[in-house]
């Protein structure tokens, strides 16, 4: 995987647009997760989660890095609220970390980790920031994958009693609830590729999980929605990837295109409106029916009050009749011979729009959130300054996208960047650098990239006009 050529600019937006066009009511933040910022993985109690144990495994994470430390936010948070300040960003998502909550998973809760999430919360609030807190980001406690993890139905309960915790404790301060992020990723990563915690392979591990998954979304919406004050808003996220066939008008192509929609895009979304699993498109699903149970079907579906929807990349499929998988019937971007990011993601602003196009046009379907979108690259500190002009361009770019998804009346109302720092890249360690503000790991410094200065000069009323 090689980086970005130093010329390149992704496509640049049409028309010239500011803020202002966006409505007063429009947010606009950045997007953070526990395990991949706040370090401290043993302290006050903590709990070991699943990642604290993938990392330390044989083939786990490039580099044999940890997030051990991370970028310490864990100590660092009331400086790097005072760097979110001054860059003017309005809204800020992080997650709680179940193991500091819960060490144990369920039982006795932790006070010190609990107080974490609550001075932070306080934190923002004292710097006008507004907290957006996921339930759910992947580090599940370690004392429940000895009990089956995602695997086990009883996730669902485990998952909706933590959220209860989280919502008497913050919700009279946090309006804005995620309950899980990007389920197909942690499904399908985690259980069927074996790339993620908890490093399973196998379809059944990855069935089991995912309806469990699909659950414990609409139970965790109901437990909060139980417990939070009736001002709260409930969401929770989706990866999603704009798919185009290979070869367009080939039959097999265009089949494969709609398999993979049905696993990348669609597999917890139609659950969540009613509308069941995607069989039609991916039979392979029925094989589900296993972990269903009578009544089930009922529980699937939540009336979440938005969606957040992640996106970074589009994909193209082609018709594979070797590998039974999908995901090995991707054509990557240096395959094709297009420009790419650091993760070796085609830079495809345009994605955003189709998915944002795509989501809204479900009967019933949520107020949108953009709660990711973003790019890594490999940026560099060169006299106290990071010209990272591709990302900017590309955030300018993504955000034209949905501006113009908005002026067609699709309903999005909100767009995080991913990330806030640089952090933690899950199996690629720290080398993916996705942050508006670059974190060096040695010394804990933190310098705000040019693209960091470009989103305060948007936020603060600027054109764009690239
Ligand atoms: C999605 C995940 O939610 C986040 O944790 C990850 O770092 C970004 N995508 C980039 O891969």
């Amino acid at each position: 995987m090689s980086a970005l050529p130093a010329a390149f600019f992704p496509p640049t937006t049409p028309t010239p647009y500011s803020r202002t066009d966006f409505g007063p009511d429009f947010r606009w933040g950045v997007s953070t997760a526990a395990y991949q910022t706040e370090g401290s993985w043993a302290a006050d109690g903590k709990g070991p989660s699943i990642w604290d144990t993938f990392v330390r495994g044989r083939r786990a994470i490039k580099g044999r890095e940890t997030a051990d430390v991370a970028t310490d936010f864990y100590r660092r948070w009331p400086a790097d609220l005072d760097l979110l300040q001054q860059l003017g960003i309005p809204d800020f998502r992080f997650s709680a970390a179940w193991a500091r909550v819960l060490p144990a998973g369920t039982g006795a809760i932790n006070t010190p980790g609990l107080d974490f999430y609550d001075r932070l919360v306080d934190g923002c609030l004292a710097r006008g920031i507004t907290p957006w807190l996921t339930v759910y980001h992947w580090d599940l406690p370690q004392a429940l994958q000895q009990r089956g993890g995602w695997t086990n139905r009883d996730v669902v309960g485990w998952l909706s009693d933590y959220a209860q915790v989280l919502a008497r404790r913050l919700g009279d301060r946090v309006q804005h609830w995620l309950v899980l992020n990007e389920p197909m990723v942690f499904t399908g990563a985690g259980h069927l590729l074996g790339l993620h915690a908890p490093g399973r392979r196998g379809l059944g591990a990855f069935l089991a999980a995912t309806h469990h998954a699909a659950l414990a979304q609409a139970e965790g919406g109901r437990a909060l929605r139980a417990t939070l004050p009736a001002a709260a808003r409930i969401g929770t996220t989706f990866s999603c990837s704009y798919l185009t066939p290979w070869r367009p008008g080939l039959p097999r192509d265009e089949r494969a295109v709609r398999r993979a929609d049905a696993a990348l895009n669609r597999l917890f979304v139609e659950p969540a409106l009613g509308l069941g699993y995607p069989l039609a498109d991916l039979p392979l699903l029925s094989r589900l029916g296993r972990y269903v149970q009578p009544g089930d079907e009922q529980r699937l579906p939540f009336a979440f009050d938005f969606w957040g929807v992640q996106n970074y990349t589009r994909e193209v499929v082609r018709h594979s009749p070797y590998v039974p998988l999908l995901w090995a019937s991707l054509v990557g971007a240096a395959r094709r011979g297009v420009p790419y990011t650091q993760m070796g993601w085609e830079v495809y602003p345009e994605s955003l729009y189709h998915l944002l196009r795509q989501f809204s046009h479900y009967p019933g379907a949520p107020r949108l959130l953009v709660t990711e979108n973003g790019a890594a690259f490999p940026d560099e500190v060169r006299g106290g300054r990071v010209a990272d002009a591709a990302r900017q361009a590309y955030l300018q770019a993504c955000i034209g996208q949905v501006l113009r998804a908005r002026r067609e009346g699709v309903p999005v109302e909100g767009y995080f960047a991913w990330s806030f720092t640089d952090n933690f890249e899950w199996a690629e360690g720290y080398a993916p650098r996705f942050g508006l503000v670059h974190v060096d790991y040695a010394t804990q410094r933190r310098t705000v990239k040019d693209s960091g200065w470009w989103y305060r000069q948007f936020l603060a009323g600027a054109d764009v006009t690239e």
